[in-house]
């Protein structure tokens, strides 16, 4: 008989790592105050180590395994690579109410092949009255609402399904172990076992994870290492888009996204985002501009609102929905030192429209010259997109993927770029848009006000 001993260890909650010891710092993410103690059962599983063969590549590549089956959605198709892999385990994570199982059951549907829906979270009657309202195919999907896993890993034994969604693996447990579901300790012994289960019997396994407040996902960092593709579901309540983005992929590019407009039945998706998100430009009003972000591999065109205006209170604010706030600082800075424009008493808001987040220092600028638009108040004028890093010296550097940028933007009607002079090259030329390289931000205002 196994012996059953607990031990203390200490969880952060901000990053989710844990540690033997307690600090008032957390190593990991530095924050303080963040770790809360929890029990770590040391109880031995009690199974018997089974030896792995060995295999020659050869015998590896010509077997079944491996094989990429379409999720019946295009745009999740894209995120995962090209469809989803055979034997791959998948950890899906989004805000309460953002449409994680309604992705997860169109998946289950879309792959036309057997599939489990394990949903621990729901009985199968609201997992089916759900499946009834996203018109899901009922013929190869089974639905069970088994918690512990032991009981899951013999549904999958006995069913033998291509994909098993986990919904959620917040409340699946190890009754072997003391802890309570969603406890780190069995997050952590679930989602090992699960990977053997997904990794031994060829099986992809989608499972479905809750976010913290800061938006990662709950429970040990670890569960994000273990799986090969992390995928995160983005959304507004304010707007019907929902944004699939992969933060980690073993099998495709990394950032990633898939958008889709979500109704009552379901997830649909967005061929043409750009047409999406410029749906409602305006383009008289100063302080708006283009600018074609790079999502994973795909082009998209976002507009790019800046507001300036007198602070009335001492400090002046900064706020911007989709960008990093302390770029935004940067970049006022450089438009206030280079360019000579007075910033110190404005109010700057920026608003990436139509909720997307951007990382792409391609954004600066566009984003530096909106709000030199709305401080002086003049537009850049239409079919112009703007597409640069700003460096502290003023200067435009140059960006990754120019070429595929300029396509998107031409392919929309855009008539004008201001581009980086350090990316230009034969092939960018060869576009059916109007270039204005420009070294230094200075050379773009001349083009531009
Ligand atoms: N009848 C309906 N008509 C339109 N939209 C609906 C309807 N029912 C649910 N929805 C939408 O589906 C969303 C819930 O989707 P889903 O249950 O897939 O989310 P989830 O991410 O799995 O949530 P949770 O974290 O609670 O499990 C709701 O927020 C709502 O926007
Ligand atoms: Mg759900």
């Amino acid at each position: 008989m196994a012996k059953s001993k607990t031990k203390i260890a200490y969880l952060c909650s901000a990053c989710g790592d844990d540690f033997a010891k307690w600090n008032g710092q957390c190593p990991s993410c530095k924050e303080w105050g963040t770790l809360s103690e929890f029990k770590v059962s040391t109880k031995k599983s009690g199974r018997r180590y089974e030896p792995r063969e060995t295999k020659s590549l050869t015998d590896v590549l010509t077997s079944d395994s491996g094989i990429r089956i379409s999720t019946g959605l295009k745009e999740a198709d894209r995120v995962f690579g090209g469809g989803l892999l055979s034997g791959s385990l998948i950890l899906l994570g989004g805000s309460p109410g953002v449409g994680k199982s309604t992705l997860a059951l169109q998946i289950c549907s879309g792959i036309n092949r057997k599939a489990l829906y394990i949903s621990a979270e729901e009985s199968e009657e609201q997992v089916a009255l759900r499946a009834q309202r996203l018109k899901v195919k009922p013929e190869n999907l089974f639905l069970s609402g088994e918690n512990e896993l032991d009981g899951i890993i013999a549904h999958i034994e006995r069913i033998k399904p291509e994909l098993v969604v986990i919904d959620s693996i917040q409340t699946v447990m190890n009754s072997g172990l003391d802890s309570l579901p969603g406890s780190p300790s069995q997050i952590r012994d679930c989602g090992q076992r699960l990977l053997e289960v997904s990794k031994q019997k060829n099986v992809s396994i989608l499972i479905v994870g809750h976010v913290t407040k800061d938006g990662a996902i709950a429970g040990p960092k670890m569960l994000e290492h273990m799986v090969d593709t992390v995928l995160y579901m983005e959304g507004d309540d304010r707007y019907d888009h929902r944004i699939l983005r992969a933060a980690k992929n073993r099998f495709g590019a990394t950032h990633e996204v898939g958008i889709f407009t979500m109704d009552g039945n379901g997830l649909h998706e967005v061929a043409n985002p750009s047409e999406m998100f410029l749906a409602e430009r305006s383009v008289e009003i100063a302080g708006t501009s283009i600018f074609p972000s790079l999502e994973g591999t795909r082009p998209i065109l976002v507009e790019v609102q800046a507001l300036v205006s007198n602070a009335n209170y001492g400090t002046p604010q900064r706020n911007v929905n989709g960008f990093d706030v302390k770029r935004l600082g940067m970049l006022i800075a450089v438009l206030e030192k280079r360019i000579g424009l007075a910033m110190g008493t404005k109010d700057v808001f920026v608003n990436l429209v139509g909720g997307l987040r951007v990382d792409d220092p391609a954004a600066d600028l566009s984003i530096l010259c909106s709000i030199a638009s709305s401080t002086m108040d003049k537009t850049m004028g239409e079919n112009i997109v703007l597409l640069g890093e700003v460096g502290l010296a003023g200067e435009v550097r140059s960006i990754n993927r120019l070429e595929q940028r300029l396509v998107e933007a031409a392919t929309l009607g855009f008539k004008k770029a201001v581009v980086p002079i350090a990316s230009v090259n034969e092939k960018v030329k060869n576009i059916n848009i109007e270039l204005y390289p420009v070294k230094f931000v200075k050379d773009a205002f001349k083009v531009l006000f």
